[in-house]
């Protein structure tokens, strides 16, 4: 029978912040294709109803409690998992506000938790877990604004594009131990965190008038690239930032006239 380069039987993988959103989407996409799943949040008793429902799928999910702005919540979470062949470092947060109304705190709280943190567990779980297995798949969350600045998104674009160049700095770092590390960078899709846009429906417009697709990303539009890096289908390619963001980063500008 022809191997099959998406399967990850026997695989488990960590997904942080499976609260909600695009967290639990790409854990249900990695469930599906056959690993067992690590979930996480500030809040564990918040993972019950995920927890039963990637047991429906019939795989195992275990809930752990982690803060990816605290290095003793890191520590401790790395030395629970136990074995791990995936991880996708998902939890992340935003801040929208113009830049002169930025304070201290808030540029804390986003860099932290998308950059610091992103390192921080990469680096846990790739000292406990992957190193001493020489091998390891790491799949950093990055965003459109990886590659593109939006105004109002000053820290959340500085951390993004921090991802993208920290991305290229572990695939470096932690090839020669067998272990891949990409980014998989979303574009516009409807969760808790941007939900105050799509309540609007001129900015709806907007957003889709500026997407080549012509609409923002549906639940299942990430399955396949985060079970590609995931997976055998991707052993040779690291240190690479994937869009999958329906063309916005392509700039769609409108640039003839009528
Ligand atoms: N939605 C989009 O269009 C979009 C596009 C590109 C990239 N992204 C990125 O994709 C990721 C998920 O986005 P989303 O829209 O699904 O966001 P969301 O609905 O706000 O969910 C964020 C998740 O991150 C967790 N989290 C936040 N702060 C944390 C911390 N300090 N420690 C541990 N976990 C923490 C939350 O868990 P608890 O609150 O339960 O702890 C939650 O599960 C984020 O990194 C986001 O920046 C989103």
């Amino acid at each position: 029978m022809a191997h099959n380069f998406f399967d990850l039987t026997g695989k488990t993988a960590i997904v942080t912040g499976t609260s909600r959103g695009l967290g639990q989407y790409m854990g249900r996409a990695l469930a599906r294709a056959g690993a067992d799943l690590v979930i996480t949040s500030r809040d564990a008793d918040s993972l019950g109803e995920f927890q039963a429902e990637i047991e429906a799928l019939g795989q195992k999910a275990t809930p752990l409690e982690l803060d990816v702005r605290d290095e003793t919540s890191i520590e401790a979470f790395a030395r629970a998992c136990g074995k791990v062949d995936i991880l996708v470092n998902n939890a992340g947060c935003n801040v929208r506000k113009p830049a002169v109304e930025i304070s201290w705190d808030d540029w804390n709280t986003v860099l932290d938790t998308n950059l610091r943190g992103t390192f921080f567990v990469s680096q846990a779980i790739a000292k406990h877990c992957m190193i001493p297995n020489a091998s390891g798949r790491i799949i950093n969350i990055g965003s459109v604004t990886c590659v593109a600045g939006y105004a109002g998104l000053g820290p959340y674009c500085a951390s993004r594009g921090g991802v993208k160049q920290l991305t290229m700095s572990l695939a470096d770092d932690w090839g020669p131990h067998g272990i891949t590390v990409n980014c998989l960078a979303p574009g516009w899709f409807k969760t808790a965190q941007n939900q105050v846009l799509y309540e609007n429906e001129e900015w709806v417009e907007y957003l889709c008038d500026r997407i080549p697709l012509k609409r923002p990303g549906q639940p299942n539009d990430l399955d396949g690239s985060v079970v590609f890096l995931a997976s055998d289908a991707s052993a040779y390619v690291t240190g690479q930032t994937l869009l999958v963001d329906g063309g916005i980063s392509t700039g769609a500008t409108k640039a003839t006239v009528d």
